[in-house]
Protein backbone atom coordinates (compact mmCIF):
# COMPACT_ATOMS: atom_id res chain seq x y z
CA UNK A 1 0.00 0.00 0.00
CA UNK A 2 1.38 3.13 -0.61
CA UNK A 3 2.75 4.93 2.07
CA UNK A 4 4.22 8.19 0.70
CA UNK A 5 2.80 11.32 2.27
CA UNK A 6 2.63 13.87 -0.56
CA UNK A 7 1.81 13.33 -4.55
CA UNK A 8 3.16 16.34 -7.02
CA UNK A 9 2.24 17.11 -10.60
CA UNK A 10 4.32 18.86 -13.19
CA UNK A 11 4.01 20.79 -16.12
CA UNK A 12 6.40 21.77 -18.61
CA UNK A 13 7.02 21.66 -22.25
CA UNK A 14 9.76 19.55 -24.00
CA UNK A 15 12.72 21.40 -24.02
CA UNK A 16 12.74 22.04 -20.29
CA UNK A 17 11.78 18.56 -19.67
CA UNK A 18 15.49 17.68 -18.38
CA UNK A 19 15.53 20.80 -16.58
CA UNK A 20 12.49 19.12 -14.28
CA UNK A 21 13.84 16.13 -14.04
CA UNK A 22 17.36 17.70 -12.79
CA UNK A 23 15.34 19.98 -10.45
CA UNK A 24 12.81 16.63 -9.29
CA UNK A 25 16.65 14.67 -8.46
CA UNK A 26 17.67 17.28 -6.52
CA UNK A 27 15.07 18.12 -4.53
CA UNK A 28 13.09 14.87 -3.90
CA UNK A 29 16.10 11.73 -4.90
CA UNK A 30 14.24 10.94 -7.60
CA UNK A 31 12.20 11.91 -11.06
CA UNK A 32 9.23 12.85 -11.85
CA UNK A 33 7.79 10.11 -14.34
CA UNK A 34 4.53 10.95 -16.70
CA UNK A 35 4.70 14.48 -14.92
CA UNK A 36 3.77 12.69 -11.52
CA UNK A 37 6.04 12.20 -8.13
CA UNK A 38 4.83 10.41 -4.86
CA UNK A 39 7.32 11.55 -1.99
CA UNK A 40 7.35 11.93 1.38
CA UNK A 41 9.59 15.05 0.93
CA UNK A 42 7.73 18.35 1.40
CA UNK A 43 8.31 21.38 -1.39
CA UNK A 44 6.41 24.38 -2.37
CA UNK A 45 5.05 24.14 -5.48
CA UNK A 46 5.26 28.06 -6.06
CA UNK A 47 9.47 27.36 -5.44
CA UNK A 48 9.37 26.00 -8.55
CA UNK A 49 8.28 26.69 -12.13
CA UNK A 50 7.50 23.25 -12.84
CA UNK A 51 5.63 21.46 -9.64
CA UNK A 52 2.13 22.63 -9.93
CA UNK A 53 0.19 20.73 -7.30
CA UNK A 54 0.97 18.84 -4.11
CA UNK A 55 -1.55 16.80 -2.35
CA UNK A 56 -1.09 15.94 1.39
CA UNK A 57 -2.61 13.14 1.83
CA UNK A 58 -4.63 12.50 4.71
CA UNK A 59 -7.12 9.30 3.42
CA UNK A 60 -6.68 6.49 1.08
CA UNK A 61 -8.38 3.56 0.07
CA UNK A 62 -8.26 0.69 -2.86
CA UNK A 63 -11.68 0.96 -2.14
CA UNK A 64 -13.92 4.04 -2.76
CA UNK A 65 -16.70 3.56 -0.55
CA UNK A 66 -14.86 2.89 3.07
CA UNK A 67 -12.58 6.04 1.61
CA UNK A 68 -15.49 8.04 2.01
CA UNK A 69 -16.60 6.02 5.24
CA UNK A 70 -13.45 7.28 6.53
CA UNK A 71 -13.67 10.87 5.67
CA UNK A 72 -17.34 11.32 7.58
CA UNK A 73 -15.24 9.74 10.27
CA UNK A 74 -12.96 12.60 10.52
CA UNK A 75 -15.96 15.33 11.09
CA UNK A 76 -13.88 17.85 8.82
CA UNK A 77 -15.48 21.48 9.03
CA UNK A 78 -14.14 23.73 6.59
CA UNK A 79 -16.44 27.15 5.68
CA UNK A 80 -16.12 27.78 2.46
CA UNK A 81 -14.13 24.72 0.97
CA UNK A 82 -13.69 23.67 -2.63
CA UNK A 83 -12.99 19.76 -3.64
CA UNK A 84 -11.75 19.22 -7.24
CA UNK A 85 -11.07 15.63 -8.75
CA UNK A 86 -7.60 15.17 -10.16
CA UNK A 87 -7.18 13.14 -13.24
CA UNK A 88 -4.53 10.77 -13.28
CA UNK A 89 -2.96 8.81 -16.17
CA UNK A 90 -4.54 5.29 -16.41
CA UNK A 91 -8.31 6.83 -14.75
CA UNK A 92 -10.58 6.37 -16.83
CA UNK A 93 -13.71 7.19 -14.51
CA UNK A 94 -16.23 9.57 -17.14
CA UNK A 95 -16.66 13.18 -16.38
CA UNK A 96 -20.73 12.74 -14.92
CA UNK A 97 -19.23 10.14 -12.22
CA UNK A 98 -16.32 12.27 -11.10
CA UNK A 99 -18.85 14.54 -10.34
CA UNK A 100 -21.11 12.64 -8.37
CA UNK A 101 -17.66 11.46 -6.24
CA UNK A 102 -17.17 15.25 -6.04
CA UNK A 103 -20.37 15.58 -4.45
CA UNK A 104 -19.83 12.61 -2.13
CA UNK A 105 -17.65 14.59 -0.69
CA UNK A 106 -18.85 17.61 -0.40
CA UNK A 107 -21.64 16.05 1.40
CA UNK A 108 -18.86 14.44 3.80
CA UNK A 109 -17.75 17.70 4.89
CA UNK A 110 -19.69 20.01 7.40
CA UNK A 111 -19.50 23.75 6.00
CA UNK A 112 -20.72 26.14 2.97
CA UNK A 113 -18.59 25.46 -0.10
CA UNK A 114 -16.88 28.23 -1.98
CA UNK A 115 -16.17 27.04 -5.67
CA UNK A 116 -14.44 31.10 -6.86
CA UNK A 117 -12.61 31.52 -3.33
CA UNK A 118 -12.15 28.77 -1.74
CA UNK A 119 -10.34 28.93 2.16
CA UNK A 120 -9.13 25.47 1.73
CA UNK A 121 -9.18 23.00 -1.38
CA UNK A 122 -9.27 18.99 -0.94
CA UNK A 123 -8.61 16.90 -4.14
CA UNK A 124 -10.00 12.99 -5.01
CA UNK A 125 -7.66 11.05 -6.73
CA UNK A 126 -7.18 7.76 -8.36
CA UNK A 127 -4.00 6.24 -9.23
CA UNK A 128 -3.05 2.51 -9.86
CA UNK A 129 -6.14 1.51 -8.36
CA UNK A 130 -5.89 3.72 -5.18
CA UNK A 131 -8.02 6.49 -4.09
CA UNK A 132 -6.72 9.02 -2.66
CA UNK A 133 -8.02 12.33 -0.44
CA UNK A 134 -5.95 15.22 0.52
CA UNK A 135 -5.83 19.45 0.74
CA UNK A 136 -4.60 20.04 -2.62
CA UNK A 137 -1.99 23.26 -2.31
CA UNK A 138 -1.43 24.70 -5.97
CA UNK A 139 1.17 27.04 -7.48
CA UNK A 140 -0.29 30.43 -6.68
CA UNK A 141 2.22 32.50 -9.87
CA UNK A 142 2.71 35.16 -7.45
CA UNK A 143 6.48 34.82 -9.10
CA UNK A 144 5.13 35.78 -12.35
CA UNK A 145 5.37 39.60 -11.33
CA UNK A 146 9.22 39.17 -11.69
CA UNK A 147 8.76 38.74 -14.99
CA UNK A 148 7.81 42.78 -15.43
CA UNK A 149 11.18 43.95 -12.97
CA UNK A 150 12.47 47.31 -13.37
CA UNK A 151 15.24 46.63 -14.94
CA UNK A 152 16.70 43.73 -17.32
CA UNK A 153 19.52 42.46 -19.08
CA UNK A 154 19.99 40.70 -22.15
CA UNK A 155 22.01 38.57 -20.49
CA UNK A 156 19.50 37.16 -17.90
CA UNK A 157 18.33 33.66 -17.60
CA UNK A 158 14.53 33.05 -17.68
CA UNK A 159 12.61 32.76 -14.76
CA UNK A 160 12.43 29.29 -15.07
CA UNK A 161 15.82 28.08 -15.27
CA UNK A 162 16.24 30.45 -12.23
CA UNK A 163 14.08 28.65 -9.92
CA UNK A 164 15.25 25.56 -11.07
CA UNK A 165 19.18 26.93 -10.46
CA UNK A 166 17.53 27.84 -6.83
CA UNK A 167 16.18 24.32 -6.45
CA UNK A 168 19.26 22.41 -7.56
CA UNK A 169 21.49 24.63 -5.82
CA UNK A 170 19.47 24.33 -2.32
CA UNK A 171 18.52 20.68 -3.10
CA UNK A 172 15.14 21.86 -1.32
CA UNK A 173 16.41 23.16 1.73
CA UNK A 174 15.38 26.82 2.67
CA UNK A 175 18.51 26.84 5.66
CA UNK A 176 20.92 26.33 3.11
CA UNK A 177 23.35 29.60 2.55
CA UNK A 178 23.47 30.07 -1.61
CA UNK A 179 25.23 32.39 -3.48
CA UNK A 180 24.73 33.68 -6.81
CA UNK A 181 28.78 34.49 -7.90
CA UNK A 182 27.56 36.20 -11.39
CA UNK A 183 24.41 37.87 -10.13
CA UNK A 184 23.49 40.47 -13.24
CA UNK A 185 20.47 42.04 -12.37
CA UNK A 186 19.42 39.82 -10.04
CA UNK A 187 16.85 37.01 -11.81
CA UNK A 188 17.99 34.24 -9.97
CA UNK A 189 18.14 36.12 -6.67
CA UNK A 190 14.70 37.49 -6.94
CA UNK A 191 13.30 34.09 -7.11
CA UNK A 192 15.57 32.76 -4.56
CA UNK A 193 13.97 35.91 -2.17
CA UNK A 194 10.09 34.84 -2.99
CA UNK A 195 10.82 31.28 -2.28
CA UNK A 196 12.28 32.17 1.23
CA UNK A 197 15.75 31.01 0.45
CA UNK A 198 18.90 32.28 1.88
CA UNK A 199 20.78 33.95 -0.83
CA UNK A 200 23.52 36.51 -1.49
CA UNK A 201 24.86 37.72 -5.00
CA UNK A 202 27.90 39.40 -6.33
CA UNK A 203 28.99 40.97 -9.52
CA UNK A 204 31.98 42.81 -11.14
CA UNK A 205 29.81 45.44 -13.16
CA UNK A 206 28.78 48.39 -10.87
CA UNK A 207 25.70 49.28 -12.70
CA UNK A 208 24.81 45.71 -13.03
CA UNK A 209 24.86 45.46 -9.29
CA UNK A 210 22.99 48.89 -8.90
CA UNK A 211 19.91 47.16 -10.86
CA UNK A 212 20.17 43.98 -8.82
CA UNK A 213 19.42 45.68 -5.84
CA UNK A 214 17.00 48.23 -7.74
CA UNK A 215 14.94 45.16 -8.62
CA UNK A 216 15.31 43.38 -5.39
CA UNK A 217 13.90 46.38 -3.79
CA UNK A 218 11.29 46.94 -6.19
CA UNK A 219 9.72 43.59 -4.72
CA UNK A 220 10.36 44.31 -1.18
CA UNK A 221 13.43 41.84 -1.13
CA UNK A 222 16.49 42.33 1.08
CA UNK A 223 19.02 39.53 0.14
CA UNK A 224 22.82 41.41 -0.46
CA UNK A 225 24.60 42.48 -3.39
CA UNK A 226 27.67 43.13 -3.41
CA UNK A 227 29.90 44.77 -6.15
CA UNK A 228 32.82 42.61 -6.43
CA UNK A 229 34.86 40.44 -8.18
CA UNK A 230 33.71 36.71 -6.94
CA UNK A 231 37.92 36.52 -6.18
CA UNK A 232 37.40 39.03 -3.41
CA UNK A 233 34.63 37.43 -1.66
CA UNK A 234 35.46 35.14 1.36
CA UNK A 235 32.47 34.35 3.50
CA UNK A 236 31.38 30.79 2.93
CA UNK A 237 28.08 29.13 1.52
CA UNK A 238 26.48 25.85 1.13
CA UNK A 239 26.38 26.35 -2.56
CA UNK A 240 26.64 28.36 -5.05
CA UNK A 241 25.40 29.47 -8.65
CA UNK A 242 27.63 30.67 -11.31
CA UNK A 243 25.78 31.96 -14.48
CA UNK A 244 29.10 32.66 -16.43
CA UNK A 245 29.57 35.72 -18.45
CA UNK A 246 29.25 35.16 -22.36
CA UNK A 247 28.85 37.36 -25.15
CA UNK A 248 30.19 41.44 -26.33
CA UNK A 249 27.62 42.56 -23.08
CA UNK A 250 29.83 40.13 -20.71
CA UNK A 251 33.15 38.47 -22.11
CA UNK A 252 35.35 36.06 -20.52
CA UNK A 253 38.44 34.15 -22.04
CA UNK A 254 38.84 30.75 -20.72
CA UNK A 255 41.34 31.56 -18.37
CA UNK A 256 38.84 34.15 -16.97
CA UNK A 257 36.22 31.30 -17.10
CA UNK A 258 38.82 29.27 -14.74
CA UNK A 259 39.35 31.88 -12.04
CA UNK A 260 35.79 32.54 -11.97
CA UNK A 261 34.99 28.66 -11.14
CA UNK A 262 38.21 28.50 -9.02
CA UNK A 263 37.40 31.35 -6.77
CA UNK A 264 33.89 30.16 -6.52
CA UNK A 265 35.39 26.15 -5.87
CA UNK A 266 37.43 28.62 -2.76
CA UNK A 267 34.26 29.60 -0.40
CA UNK A 268 31.71 26.62 -1.33
CA UNK A 269 31.76 22.83 -1.67
CA UNK A 270 28.73 22.96 -4.36
CA UNK A 271 29.02 24.83 -7.61
CA UNK A 272 26.10 25.16 -9.79
CA UNK A 273 27.72 25.86 -12.94
CA UNK A 274 25.73 27.53 -16.72
CA UNK A 275 27.28 28.44 -19.35
CA UNK A 276 26.13 28.11 -23.11
CA UNK A 277 29.46 26.71 -24.37
CA UNK A 278 30.73 23.49 -23.35
CA UNK A 279 33.12 24.28 -20.77
CA UNK A 280 33.42 20.54 -19.11
CA UNK A 281 36.71 20.20 -19.57
CA UNK A 282 37.56 23.37 -18.08
CA UNK A 283 35.83 22.13 -14.93
CA UNK A 284 37.78 19.18 -14.76
CA UNK A 285 40.42 20.94 -15.32
CA UNK A 286 39.89 23.13 -11.82
CA UNK A 287 39.51 20.16 -9.96
CA UNK A 288 35.90 20.12 -9.97
CA UNK A 289 33.82 16.59 -9.85
CA UNK A 290 30.24 16.59 -11.81
CA UNK A 291 27.39 14.78 -10.12
CA UNK A 292 24.71 15.70 -12.68
CA UNK A 293 23.78 17.62 -16.08
CA UNK A 294 21.31 18.64 -17.50
CA UNK A 295 20.81 20.86 -20.90
CA UNK A 296 18.35 23.22 -21.49
CA UNK A 297 17.16 24.87 -25.08
CA UNK A 298 15.81 27.52 -25.76
CA UNK A 299 12.16 27.04 -27.32
CA UNK A 300 12.42 27.52 -31.46
CA UNK A 301 16.11 28.07 -30.69
CA UNK A 302 17.43 24.21 -31.02
CA UNK A 303 21.21 25.83 -31.15
CA UNK A 304 21.31 28.09 -28.44
CA UNK A 305 21.20 25.93 -25.11
CA UNK A 306 22.17 26.26 -21.54
CA UNK A 307 23.95 23.86 -19.87
CA UNK A 308 24.18 23.54 -16.50
CA UNK A 309 26.52 21.14 -14.34
CA UNK A 310 26.50 20.42 -10.72
CA UNK A 311 30.01 20.13 -9.39
CA UNK A 312 31.23 18.95 -6.10
CA UNK A 313 34.55 19.34 -4.99
CA UNK A 314 36.68 16.24 -5.48
CA UNK A 315 37.78 16.14 -1.81
CA UNK A 316 40.92 17.79 -2.24
CA UNK A 317 41.37 21.37 -3.24
CA UNK A 318 40.41 22.78 -6.73
CA UNK A 319 43.20 24.10 -8.59
CA UNK A 320 44.47 27.68 -7.36
CA UNK A 321 43.63 30.53 -9.75
CA UNK A 322 45.70 31.28 -12.58
C1 LIG B 1 25.44 35.86 -17.89
S1 LIG B 1 25.58 37.24 -16.84
C2 LIG B 1 24.58 36.80 -15.46
C3 LIG B 1 23.16 37.11 -15.71
C4 LIG B 1 22.28 36.89 -14.50
N1 LIG B 1 22.13 35.49 -14.16
C5 LIG B 1 20.91 37.51 -14.73
O1 LIG B 1 19.96 36.75 -14.92
O2 LIG B 1 20.83 38.73 -14.79
C6 LIG B 1 27.20 37.07 -16.18
C7 LIG B 1 27.58 38.16 -15.18
O3 LIG B 1 28.87 37.84 -14.66
C8 LIG B 1 29.47 39.06 -14.24
N2 LIG B 1 30.90 38.78 -14.01
C9 LIG B 1 31.87 38.58 -14.95
N3 LIG B 1 33.04 38.32 -14.34
C10 LIG B 1 32.83 38.34 -13.00
C11 LIG B 1 33.65 38.15 -11.85
N4 LIG B 1 34.95 37.89 -11.98
N5 LIG B 1 33.09 38.24 -10.62
C12 LIG B 1 31.75 38.52 -10.49
N6 LIG B 1 30.93 38.73 -11.55
C13 LIG B 1 31.46 38.64 -12.78
C14 LIG B 1 29.12 40.00 -15.39
O4 LIG B 1 29.21 41.35 -14.98
C15 LIG B 1 27.69 39.56 -15.74
O5 LIG B 1 26.75 40.41 -15.12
Amino acid sequence: MQKNKYIYTFSYDNPESDLCKLESRCIFNKEEKNKLLFSNIKAEPSSSAFIKKRLDIILFSEDYDSLITEIKKLSICAEGFKVEYIVFDGDSTKYALRLEKLRDIGYSIEGDSDYYNPTITYALCLYEGIWYFGELIKDNFDWFKHKKKPFSYSNSISVNIAKALVNIAAKGDKEKKLLDACCGVGTILLEASFSGNNIEGSDINEKICKDAKGNLSHFNYSANVYHSDIKDISKKYDAAIIDLPYNLLSAATDSDILNIIGSTAEITDRLVIVSIADIANLISESGLKISDYCSVSKSGKRKFARKIWICEKNGQDSKQKI
